[in-house]
């Protein structure tokens, strides 16, 4: 069966399977701005969390549904209460769409769900059906789809957009696929489901053998019109797809693919990069599209060849996603206006308190950095997240040495009141969060520390990333200087205030 038209849609899902990363943790206002960036990056649907998971996915998607023009899909098992739960959060959506999943390969069946096909099939049309009366917009995914019998599904999607689905998903849950085989799946529903002409064909591919672009990009050959991707590929795991690698496949073989999508390739890096930032999941120096590396020429052959003609090994332009560095430098002398005319034109849109925050922060930074590039101004600006600052830094000092255990004394101030406390440690950092674990009192074991310079030269700032164990859960915090024990501790107090944040929504 021909493709049905050549506009893929784009369902993003970095707020639900990407925020299944381990370790990530996003707090509310953090989700509402991954949604405006994915917004703004044009995806067609955002996939915004799992409202029956728990209170904090139900409170976000609502959220997002609130916030967002484009389409918002809730994401639910085929169980009553999940599709209710979901519709409740995605209804104030102005295009909602609700997800429903069972897994249908005989493993997951006979394991973990410990149901035959016929019960299956069942719960599936059911759910279905319970979701088609509440909303007009429904998904069904066959979970674990690579793995499951092609004849089972025809069985199960035939049946399954007769009850109302509008779109089938065909998932690669656990990245086993090979790209001809899960083409050759794709076509074979094309093929033999009699009733595919009235629901759109999704494709939903994870890493785990680094084949989900390759996968989707196939998929796309033999038919399927929705993909559903991540931004950066974060997701359980190896990952999901990434968006930016299929979008910039399409576009950079355009006549191979000859399909169009709503993207806006020039946000992708700024997307990138936030997504990277507020989820405090890396990316790596070599990942393609984004990653530090993807635009830059190392040996002299590749320099020389790049000058004559960028195209020798330049496929894609780093102008084309959006890497680019204003020539515009801020410094010390800089005002106001122009420091929140740059950040607009960056795209960020701060509140009145944020962007008093952030021009502090600049004016610190401007006192001991002379020129102030687009990235200093985007660890600034992307350090300023709306968290209740129970803890904030005062002045700490340290004593460290080779032949001595480093002493650290750290002062907080909390509700306008000053802490104080004194630690030994197993270095200045150590020392330092025992200090400030006394102060706050309770456990705050760190579970992980990076540090990355995120501007260049003597005095670039430092970026520390840590994860706190905190009553079961893991608490990202972030902090910024040019020393790096002062980023370290802010880093740990922000981590300490995400902690609080969460215990008190929870409460
Ligand atoms: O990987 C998966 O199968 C999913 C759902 C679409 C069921 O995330
Ligand atoms: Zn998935």
């Amino acid at each position: 069966m021909p493709p049905k038209n050549n506009r893929i849609i784009i369902l993003d899902t970095t707020l639900r399977d990407g925020e299944q990363t381990p370790g990530v943790n996003l707090n509310l206002s953090e989700k509402l701005e991954i949604a405006k960036q994915l917004e703004a990056l044009g995806v067609d649907i955002i996939e915004a969390g799992f409202p029956a998971s728990s209170p904090g996915d139900f409170e976000a998607v609502r959220a997002v549904s609130q916030n967002v023009g484009c389409a918002v899909a809730a994401f639910c098992r085929c169980v009553g209460d999940d599709i209710q739960k979901g519709w409740q959060a995605v209804k104030y959506s102005k295009k909602p769409r609700l997800h429903v999943f069972i897994a249908t390969s005989e493993i997951h069946m006979q394991y973990k769900l410990k149901m035959t096909k016929e019960e299956v099939l069942k719960r599936a049309i059911d759910g279905i059906r319970l979701a088609k009366s509440l909303c007009e917009d429904v998904e069904f995914s066959c979970e674990d789809a690579s793995r499951s019998s092609p004849e089972f599904l025809y069985q199960v999607l035939e049946r399954a957009i007769d009850a109302g689905a509008t779109t089938v998903n065909i998932p690669d849950t656990v990245g086993y696929a090979m790209p001809d085989e899960f083409g050759a799946l794709i076509g074979g529903i094309a093929k033999n489901v009699p009733n595919i002409a009235k629901a759109v064909i999704s494709v939903h591919c994870h890493d785990d053998l680094g084949l989900a672009a390759a996968n989707t990009l196939s998929a796309i050959g033999n038919g399927a019109r929705q993909i559903e991707t991540t931004v950066n590929g974060i997701g359980e795991r190896a990952g999901n797809c990434s968006v930016e690698e299929v979008v910039m496949a399409i576009e950079t073989r355009a006549k191979y693919f000859n399909i169009s999508h709503g993207i806006d390739t020039t946000k992708i890096y700024r997307a990138s990069k936030r997504v990277s930032k507020l989820t405090g999941v890396p990316i790596s120096i070599y990942k393609s599209v984004v990653g530090r590396n993807a635009f830059a020429h190392e040996s002299g052959i590749h320099q020389h060849g790049v000058m004559a003609n960028p195209m020798t090994y330049e496929i894609m332009t780093p102008q084309s996603v959006g890497k680019t560095e204003s020539t515009m430098v801020l410094g010390k002398l800089s005002g106001r206006h122009a420091f929140v005319d740059r950040l607009e034109a960056m795209g960020y849109s701060l509140s009145q308190d944020e962007i008093d925050n952030a021009f502090a922060r600049f004016k610190d930074l401007a006192d001991k950095k002379k020129n102030i590039t687009d990235s200093d101004l985007d660890a600034i600006a992307g350090s300023i997240a709306n968290i209740p600052e129970y803890y904030t830094l005062d002045n700490f000092q340290i004593q460290s040495g080779n032949k001595m255990h480093a002493m650290a004394s750290v002062v907080l101030l909390h509700k306008n009141e000053k802490f104080m406390e004194a630690a030994i440690g197993d270095g200045p950092i150590d020392a330092a969060y025992n200090a400030i674990a006394r102060i706050v009192g309770g456990e705050w074991p760190l579970k992980s520390y990076e540090i990355d310079a995120v501007t260049e030269g003597m005095d670039a700032l430092g970026e520390v990333i840590v994860r706190i164990l905190h009553d079961g859960e893991l608490h990202i915090g972030r902090g910024i200087s040019t020393d790096v024990i002062d980023a370290s501790i802010r880093a740990y107090v922000n981590a300490i205030n995400r902690a609080m944040a969460k215990l008190a929504r929870k409460d």
